[in-house]
């Protein structure tokens, strides 16, 4: 489970985050939504490592006409997620995406997910498989590839911190019948920044559109 590479002090800030802050990143995916959106038209989204629903708040001040499904390995966020958002009661449940994909849908959305995994590209291929339309995702991405562990204080395991190469993550997407598009993170200004001493990381989006 992923609570057991963080400590306590993360999940203080899952919930602080939930009753109190809308992030930048929800709300640069929701403009970028928002513009590929038809007129009219109604869609699904699946939100893979939701957390405990900091995407889902942002999109319902917004009143667009996306149907949202959340999904993470994560019991204690989604518990989180239930507690300040009763009507998620149905539509978020617990998934790993290493281990199965999610239901069909229009959208997905995964964020500060992927450079986690132990097997990222099954886990992009599975999503861009189940994706119908529009694939949106934000990871550190950059010109090297990198890999390492962090331990942080009172967790007890470690957590993987990888790195992909634009080549390799457009490559991967590219294959699935997508065309990608890399672009800034405003919250970042995809600029280096330290995680933790000895890890630094760009973090970038990758906007995948189906080919017609
Ligand atoms: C760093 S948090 C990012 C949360 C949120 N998406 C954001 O960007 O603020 C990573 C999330 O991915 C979830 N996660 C990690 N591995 C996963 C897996 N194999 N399948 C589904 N969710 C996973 C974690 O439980 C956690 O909620």
């Amino acid at each position: 489970m992923f609570q057991a590479t963080q400590n306590d002090a993360y999940l203080e800030t899952v919930s602080r985050r939930i009753e109190g802050e809308y992030l930048t990143w929800c709300e640069q995916f929701l403009d970028i939504i928002s513009g590929q959106l038809e007129a009219g038209m109604s869609c699904t989204l699946n939100d893979i490592g939701c957390c405990a629903g900091q995407f889902y708040k942002s999109l319902k001040r917004r009143n667009l006409p996306v149907s949202y499904r959340g999904f993470d390995i994560e019991p204690a966020y989604l518990e989180i997620a239930c507690r300040y958002f009763p009507e998620l009661k149905d539509s978020v449940s617990t998934l790993d995406v290493e281990q199965s994909p999610p239901p069909q849908a229009d959208i997905t959305i995964v964020s500060a997910t992927l450079e986690h995994l132990n097997d990222p590209f099954l886990a992009v291929a599975r999503l861009l498989a189940s994706t119908n339309r529009i694939f949106l995702a934000r990871s550190f991405i950059d010109g090297t590839a990198l890999d390492q562990w962090l331990q942080k204080p009172g967790a007890s395991a470690p957590y993987r911190i990888r790195q992909f190469t634009q080549d390799e993550f457009a490559a991967a997407v590219e294959s699935q019948g997508f065309d990608i598009r890399f672009l800034e993170d405003r919250y970042t200004k995809s600029e280096p920044f330290e995680i933790a001493p000895g890890i630094v990381r760009v973090q970038r989006l990758a906007l995948g559109i189906r080919r017609a």
